[in-house]
């Protein structure tokens, strides 16, 4: 754990982050449920935690980096709203435990992280889950293809998760261009109450 974490600690302390949420998010805010808790994972430096905070949501965030955790904790007092931060190493550790109304996870790719966060869903919560595809690397070199999914595979990933779990339901699953040039694939899922 300690290698990458220092090795995102590096990019965290190089790069400057984006405050604003990512329009995948922002854009889908009439689905967001009416309140309770949120579970920004791999959230970084806070912006979607934030943006959750300040909609009422009660939000963990859940990242390995300890500035990047250092960061959302100063933007959320900055806000200022409440903020749990969790440190932890997801491809080991247990995911915070709850039955979240919304569960956010973007631009983090760990196929069985993904497959496991709707089991944390309460009833009538709603997950968000976007990722750059290969296709992305046509405009971009980075995120580099350990960070992509396949053209066509959250289609896949959603179907596996659904036949597993009954009471999830579709809301979307797209992939495609967006404004800024980016080749993106989108999950929403429900749990039904
Ligand atoms: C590209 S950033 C995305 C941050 C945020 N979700 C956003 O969209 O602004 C990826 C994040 O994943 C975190 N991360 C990488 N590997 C991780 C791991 N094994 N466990 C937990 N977090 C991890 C990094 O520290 C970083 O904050």
């Amino acid at each position: 754990m300690a290698s990458v974490r220092s090795s995102w600690n590096e990019r965290h302390t190089e790069r400057r982050t984006a405050t604003r949420p990512a329009a995948f998010l922002a854009d889908r805010e009439y689905l967001l449920p009416a309140g309770g808790r949120a579970l920004d994972v791999a959230g970084g430096a806070g912006r979607h935690a934030v943006w959750l905070a300040r909609r009422g949501f009660e939000v963990t965030l859940v990242d390995i980096a300890d500035v990047a955790l250092a960061r959302a904790e100063a933007a959320a007092a900055e806000a200022p709203v409440p903020l749990t931060t969790v440190q932890a190493d997801l491809s080991c550790d247990p995911l915070p435990a709850g039955d979240f109304a919304v569960i956010v996870v973007h631009d983090y790719l760990d196929r069985d992280v993904w497959s496991a966060l709707p089991a944390s869903l309460g009833p009538g919560g709603v997950l968000f889950a976007c990722q750059p595809t290969v296709r992305n690397l046509e405009r971009h070199p980075r995120p580099s293809a350990r960070w992509l999914l396949d053209e066509g595979e959250i289609g896949t990933l959603a179907q596996v998760v659904v036949d597993a779990d009954p009471a999830l339901q579709v809301v979307e699953v797209t992939e495609g261009w967006t404004e800024e040039g980016r080749h993106e694939a989108r999950l929403v899922l429900r749990r039904r109450r």
